[in-house]
């Protein structure tokens, strides 16, 4: 039986949150007995379409990919297949109607999946505005602000039973009369503190910012324009508030709609928490996502992407992650219904970076746009393949008459295939760079669960300095110096410095096209920071907009360096 080799921090995260605990509290499962676990209950649902399928077969087969850390699921698959709870996905997008009815209702269902390990994403844009009429009292409404701190109170109380608190995504309409209170709304009050926030944009919107002219405001109740703004001031408060929280984002709510499978089935409003999942009301769905790092071969001293590796990685996890939908336990029944009508799922990858690192290419040239491209058009090409035989097995999506797979004649099993997670946790477990993000020092400590601080060295780096002539005794000590980077450390070959790039020098728009790059072979969105020097201007912000816009994705999230004083990753001495 094929053992497993975890980094010592990847087994601190495990016992935490991941592995079975007795009721004392006490580690009663090893991290091979979580993946048999998982692998095992996944398999389960096979026979379901096919009598003479060996369950035991996928089984091995899907236990294999994750004890080789080649892919990995959602944390909510880890932690709960195989046992009580068996809720399995990482991101839910509920709706929010304009009633205290739809709203409690909503508030209870956060709450339902909080519990479960599940995120939630809410767009309040259909709430009326604050101070308008509430016929049945008399009174005025409280409007969407006020409202999302009884969602955020909700996620406090819950704190997910021990496995981990719900994340909540926050969407507000552009055009919403109550925009401007909602930009400032996290800095404002101090409170919502378990949201992020974005805003819808349209494409009305940017034109008009493009052109510095006025849009207008609607009200959702009365569908009347209440007031005009200038979209270039609305544009500028985003930005100028994103330059000095980090928040709101933007969703680019049009961009999403054009590229929505199912428009006959509803429209996009929102995503879930960390934005890569564009969902329709109620929809749910399951990430997983490939370690890059892991498809490497060697030759000699250098390293090749192991494509016939990568295939098989993408094909079994296809039909891993669409055996997901089928075994999961939905909290909610509408939930339930939508998702097995589109059976969306959200294979992506981890350890981009460090893939680069191996190959030798720069993160932010366009050798590494290349890269990106072609890894990912290869996850979507094989990845839709192997959706299409599900299809011919199991049968097209349910909602696939009338979708724009029906109307390409593509026939799949799948309404979303791709996307790109952050993958927080599982790039931990996996011990491999976050998601397609570059790293953010080459010595560093993580701040994670309870202000507990994990040291990591990235052995790549003593590796190649050996290789290449450039390691001394003292470079780690070096790299702690210059804050984590070899930018500027005269030993490191000028080629090396470039390879070994860290995020914060690369520019801004280096970060966004490298988000796009991804974006184009993503079918739902791709999780990324676009991150800013501190000093940079408010104006950068601005011009990262307006290119990620351009260049076709599907939402921007900026961060600038020191903005926060509780910023999750920090460059730190490891001794
Ligand atoms: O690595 P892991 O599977 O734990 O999750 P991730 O890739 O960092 O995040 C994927 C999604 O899980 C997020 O976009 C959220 O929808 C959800 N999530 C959450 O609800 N609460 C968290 N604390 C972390 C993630």
């Amino acid at each position: 039986m094929q053992t497993v080799t975890l980094s010592p921090n990847a087994i601190r995260v495990l016992e935490k949150r991941y592995l079975a605990k007795s009721a004392k509290g006490e580690v009663i499962e090893t991290a091979e007995e979580l993946f048999r676990r998982v692998a095992k209950n996944i398999a389960e649902a096979d026979p379901h379409y096919n009598a003479t399928e060996d369950p035991a077969k996928t089984e091995d087969a899907f236990y294999a990919l994750m004890v080789s850390g080649r892919f990995l699921p959602n944390s909510p698959t880890l932690m709960n297949a195989g046992r009580e709870l068996q809720q399995l996905s990482a991101c839910f997008v509920l709706p929010v109607g304009d009633s205290i009815c739809e709203i409690f209702d909503a508030v209870k269902q956060t709450a339902i999946i909080h519990k479960s390990g599940g995120g939630t994403g809410f767009s309040f844009s259909r709430l009326r505005p604050k101070d308008d009429l509430v016929r049945t009292t008399g009174g005025v409404s409280s409007g969407p602000v006020s409202f999302m701190s009884v969602f955020n109170h909700t996620t406090e109380a819950i704190k997910q039973g021990g496995t981990r608190r719900g994340a909540n995504m926050g969407i507000l309409r552009v055009d919403h009369p109550d925009i401007l209170d909602f930009i400032h709304c996290k800095a404002d009050t101090g409170k919502i503190i378990n949201f992020n926030i974005s805003v819808a944009i349209t494409d009305e919107f940017m034109r008009a910012a493009r052109e510095d002219k006025d849009y207008p405001l609607i009200n959702p109740r009365t569908r009347e324009t209440v007031k005009r703004l200038s979209a270039r001031m609305v544009l500028d408060e985003i930005a100028k508030e994103a330059h000095a929280t980090g928040e709101p984002g933007l969703f680019f709510v049009d961009v999403t709609n054009r590229t929505n499978p199912t428009p006959h089935v509803g429209e996009i409003e929102a995503t879930n928490p960390c934005g890569e999942q564009p969902l329709l009301p109620y929809e749910s769905c399951n990430l997983g996502s490939i370690n890059l790092e892991r498809h490497l071969k060697r030759i000699d001293d250098r390293y090749e992407i192991d494509w016939e590796a990568l295939e098989g990685t993408i094909r079994t996890s296809v039909h891993f992650l669409d055996n997901v939908i089928d075994v999961n336990r939905y909290p909610i029944r509408q939930i339930e219904e939508i998702t097995k009508a589109n059976r969306k799922i959200g294979l992506g990858v981890m350890g981009f970076a460090r893939m680069l690192f191996k190959l030798g290419v720069p993160y932010n040239c366009l050798d590494g746009l290349r890269v990106a491209q072609q890894v990912m058009a290869f996850v979507r090409r094989v990845g839709y393949e192997q959706s299409g035989q599900l299809a011919e097995l199991r049968g097209v999506y349910p909602n696939w008459r009338g979708s724009l797979h029906e109307k390409r004649g593509q026939r799949v099993r799948n309404a979303y295939i791709t996307t790109i997670a952050p993958t927080g946790t599982v790039s931990m477990i996996a011990d491999t760079s976050g998601g397609c993000e570059p790293e953010f020092s080459l010595i560093w400590y993580k701040n994670v669960m309870d202000g507990e601080k994990l040291p990591y060295i990235l052995d790549y780096l003593i590796e190649a300095a050996k290789r290449e002539g450039f390691w001394s005794e003292d470079l780690l000590e070096r790299i702690v110096k210059n804050k984590g980077s070899v930018n500027g450390i005269d030993q490191v070959p000028p080629e090396w410095q470039r390879v070994f790039v860290t995020a914060h020098e690369i520019s801004p728009e280096w970060h966004v096209r490298m988000q796009a790059a991804f974006q184009e072979y993503s079918d739902s969105a791709v999780s990324k920071t676009i991150n800013l020097p501190s000093d940079a201007g408010v104006e950068e912000v601005t011009k990262a907009y307006l290119l990620a816009y351009e260049l076709g994705c599907k939402g921007i999230t900026v961060y600038r360096d020191g903005a926060r004083p509780d910023q999750v990753m920090n460059v730190g001495s490891f001794r």
